[in-house]
């Protein structure tokens, strides 16, 4: 870390401290944003952290809608973005009308929305998920039908996983599809004691090559414990920082150095430091849609 950046994270630190503020980050921020959060974890992790603080204020180092999940679980709380434009396009690929008019169309059907949505598309839907809890979610609900939005390949997934009748919604992850499974082919060849472990918003044929299949954080704890010593991870690259950090006698390889979300990469230090001065970008969001959208999101957390 320059001499710079290690001034601006010391400034962070005391005004986190004197303003009772936590900083939250997700698996694939920059390292030095990593380094100078309370919490580091993937979407599951974060918003039971964010229902559970005791701060005044939440620093959500993330994408737009892991600030809106951490506002709507903790309505009494200030969150902060450090950058409002850091949105998950995928999230932006269905709206709440869409998801509207789906549901008429199966009106037996329970409506599974990924947490990478809108709080509108959350509100309305029966019940949330993430990476690290979607088949567990899914197989919770009685019905047969599962209208499951936004994302088709994490859909495709869990439908390997129950019997049920899974109406995918067209959605995808931008970063995740740049992962070829020639990629992993490649990365296989280079390296073959390695182990494959990739996150579930990969395409079916990245995910017919893996050992495991795995959430941000999933994919931590099984490094910790796997009896592999190289791994190639099929999944956004800010999550290698915080793998090879934990584990410095292990070896990770990322399947593609093309897999890289611009968006968690638009956070940094001194936005954090400005956010933290200025109390600003705030993530609020309206109370008729707040109070819907936390039915979804807390029956999720009550299935895991
Ligand atoms: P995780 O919940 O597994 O961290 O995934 C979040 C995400 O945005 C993946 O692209
Ligand atoms: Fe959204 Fe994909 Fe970025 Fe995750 S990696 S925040 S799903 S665009």
């Amino acid at each position: 870390m320059s001499k710079l950046d290690s001034s601006i994270a010391v400034e962070i630190r005391r005004l986190a401290k004197k303003k009772n503020a936590v900083i939250l980050s997700h698996n694939y921020q920059p390292g030095e944003v990593q380094n100078i959060a309370d919490y580091l974890g993937d979407s599951l992790e974060l918003s039971r952290q964010a229902a559970k603080t005791s701060a005044d204020t939440i620093v959500f180092c993330g994408v737009h809608f892991m600030a809106e999940t951490a506002s709507i679980l903790s309505p009494d709380k200030i969150v902060l973005i450090p950058d409002k434009k850091a949105g998950c396009p995928m999230a932006n690929m269905i709206s709440a009308e869409r998801l509207h008019s789906l549901r008429a169309k199966h009106p037996k059907a329970t409506v599974v929305s990924y947490v990478n949505s809108t709080a509108e598309v959350k509100a309305e839907s029966d019940i949330c998920c993430t990476s690290a809890n979607a088949v567990r979610v899914v197989k919770s609900r009685e019905e047969k039908d599962i209208i499951f939005v936004p994302d088709k390949y994490l859909a495709a997934y869990v439908a390997g996983f129950v019997e049920k009748e899974i109406i995918p919604w067209n959605g995808f992850c931008p970063t995740h599809v740049k992962i070829l499974p020639e990629h992993v082919t490649r990365q296989k060849e280079l390296h073959p004691e390695a182990e494959v472990i990739v996150h579930p918003e990969c395409t079916p044929p990245v995910i017919e090559l893996a050992d495991e299949v795995l959430s941000t954080g999933g994919m931590c704890k099984h490094a910790k414990k796997s009896a592999f010593s190289e791994m190639i991870v099929g999944t956004e690259i800010g999550l290698l920082y915080r793998l090879r950090k934990e584990n410095p006698k292990k070896k990770f390889y990322p399947a593609s150095d093309k897999a890289i979300c611009p968006n968690m990469k638009k956070i940094s230090l001194d936005k954090i430091l400005w956010a933290l001065q200025d109390m600003k970008p705030e993530v609020k969001v309206p109370e008729e849609i707040r109070v819907q959208a936390k039915k979804a999101l807390d029956r999720m957390l009550a299935v895991s």
